[in-house]
């Protein structure tokens, strides 16, 4: 078989699975609405997540539970009306998929009926296996979520990386060999010791992408609005800032305010 990495045209769930079995790392980038996913597209990256994070980034909510199902198609709409490479995954928001699997799958179904998306995503093992599988039985495909799971935050209680304990640590590795078991085509892990993580993603055969799990997994994964840095008051160790957007956008803004004040925009060029 030919080692040569191969130049995908559109990222199917299959490709990433053939790109993890080429050991060929995986990008993927949260995006919310046309203009953003149209850069993160045009720039290369494989999985574009339309993540329940845009209830802190997009709405100002401090956890990512208020965000609605109604609210994530939204977004996913205005995403997926951007991409001609990527595959689009989205967010299943708190409470549209933990009750009954039934209530999941109606869930899932309306976001790829009414958003156009690619693939789910959800949080949780064992106790959502039956979403996943009725999910799954219907043809859609499905990414899992593990290791801190910021829709459990009132469970955990804190932020802090998870499984560090060998008990947890057990459970993790047979969550995610349960997970490709049933049938998900990857898995996100968050915030894990990075020895652990790499154990993990060895283990199974579907890719493992992960955010603040070290770089032994299949690919990597941040929020758009945190690698640009404008959101300056979220410093977790794990996050690289590509550019410092706050105060850039920040400087633009206020030279745009003191033209306006002093009538120096519009000039005589800026005007009919
Ligand atoms: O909602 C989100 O942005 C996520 C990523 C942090 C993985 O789930």
């Amino acid at each position: 078989m030919s080692t040569a990495k191969k130049d995908y045209k559109r990222i199917t769930v299959k490709s990433l699975v053939e790109m993890k079995s080429q050991n060929q790392k995986i990008s993927m980038l949260t995006a919310y609405d046309y203009t953003m996913a149209k850069i993160v597209d045009s720039a290369g990256v494989d999985v574009i997540l339309v993540g329940d994070s845009a209830s802190n980034v997009m709405a100002g909510h401090e956890t990512t539970l208020p965000i609605t199902l109604d609210q994530m198609i939204y977004h996913a709409s205005s995403v997926v009306r951007a991409v001609d490479r990527a595959l689009v995954v989205v967010d299943l928001p708190f409470g549209s998929y933990q009750s009954d699997p039934k209530e999941a799958l109606r869930s899932a179904i309306r976001i790829m009926k009414e958003s156009g998306g690619h693939a789910v995503k959800l949080e949780g093992g064992k106790e959502v296996k039956e979403s996943i599988k009725k999910i799954l039985n219907a043809g859609i495909p499905v990414m899992g979520h593990l290791g801190l799971t910021p829709q459990s935050i009132y469970k955990f209680g804190t932020y802090t990386v998870r499984a560090k304990e060998e008990e947890e640590a057990i459970k993790l590795r047979e969550e995610a060999k349960f997970l490709e078991k049933i049938g998900c085509f990857a898995i996100v892990l968050e915030k894990v010791p990075a020895k652990l993580a790499q154990e993990v993603a060895k283990s199974i055969s579907i890719p493992v992408i992960g955010i603040g799990a070290g770089n032994g997994v299949d690919g990597q994964v941040l929020v758009i609005h945190d690698l640009l840095g404008m959101t300056h008051e979220f410093n977790p160790r794990f996050l690289r800032r590509y550019m410092n957007l706050y105060e850039e956008m920040g400087g633009a803004i206020s030279q745009y305010v003191k033209d306006v004040k002093s009538v120096d925009f519009p000039n005589e060029n800026e005007q009919y």
